[in-house]
């Protein structure tokens, strides 16, 4: 997939990535001033892209930048993406960011035109909800050090980046990240769900993370069959004695974590839960 034929839209072209070029001056380069999103899709099929596409809105407007650009444009740049790199199983991202100014100075400058970027990557193949295919995940928990800020989907990423090679570093696969009172936010670069005495429950949505639209869709979907979910706090500690937790995002889909610092959760296994929510995912995520 990151062959040198692979294609790139920036600002109404489309050429090979790795030609793709933008301004050092670009404030996206010098602040991390932009928003981005990652659409996952199956066989051409775009999961959840129009909340997607409301969340970048959204942030766009959280942040006052503002875009000409159409949902309908941005569907057909997806389309296009997809199409070139053989409609597998593949992430669109999509990048904006105020754009580029020669004069580098912290307030908004006046007149500003948006840089726009996709490229489309591979993703792991859909999961099934058998617990053969199931991707398991060791984890470590750390305080969440980011801004707060963190429902915006911003290009900002360096506490996330540091908080991942934490993990990454003791040999883990994430970081789940809990505030000065102990309450999980989320992961890194995942939200988090745990089963604590039967109930599904999930971290509400405020501005210590992102509302993440794998969340929703589970959320919704196992609602719809009549499975509650609960958006409550969950301590560190109720984390540790869960009976399952899951990370979900739109590139990984829904996956059973097995370790805690170093302590098993469960049975150190996927749990029936998350067989459940899995296996509901795989057959309606395209429906919602
Ligand atoms: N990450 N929380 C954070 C901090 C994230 O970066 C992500 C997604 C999520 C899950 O959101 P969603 O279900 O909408 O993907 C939660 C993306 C995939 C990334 O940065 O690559």
């Amino acid at each position: 997939m990151s062959d040198i034929s692979q294609m790139a839209y920036l600002n109404g072209q489309y050429l090979p990535l790795s030609e793709a070029r933008i301004s050092p001056m670009d404030r996206g380069f010098l602040f991390g001033d932009g928003i981005y999103e990652v659409i996952p899709s199956y066989g051409g099929r775009l999961v959840g892209m129009r909340a997607h596409m409301q969340r970048m809105r959204n942030g766009l407007d959280a942040i006052g930048i503002r875009v000409t650009i159409e949902d309908q444009e941005m569907q057909e740049i997806a389309t296009r993406l997809l199409q070139a790199s053989g409609n597998g199983n593949l992430g669109v991202y999509f990048h904006i960011s105020r754009g580029a100014d020669l004069t580098r100075m912290h307030g908004f400058p006046e007149q500003i035109t948006p840089t726009i970027f996709a490229f489309a990557f591979a993703i792991p193949e859909a999961g099934t909800g058998h617990p053969d295919s199931a991707k398991c995940v060791n984890v470590v928990t750390c305080e969440d050090m980011r801004w707060r800020r963190c429902h915006i989907k911003s290009t900002s990423l360096l506490g996330n980046v540091l908080h991942f090679q934490h993990g990454r570093e003791q040999g883990q696969d994430e970081t789940i990240l809990y505030n000065q009172h102990g309450h999980i936010t989320e992961a890194s670069a995942c939200n988090v769900f745990a089963v604590l005495d039967n109930r599904i429950v999930t971290p509400a949505l405020d501005n210590q993370l992102l509302p993440g639209i794998t969340r929703q869709l589970v959320i919704s979907i196992l609602r719809d069959f009549d499975v509650p979910v609960v958006e409550d706090t969950v301590t560190r500690q109720q984390l540790r004695e869960a009976d399952e937790v899951w990370l979900t995002s739109s590139s990984k889909e829904i996956r059973p974590v097995v370790s805690i610092d170093g302590q098993p959760i469960g049975s150190g296994k996927p749990g029936r839960y998350w067989h459940k929510a899995m296996t509901l995912y795989a057959q309606h995520k395209f429906d919602y």
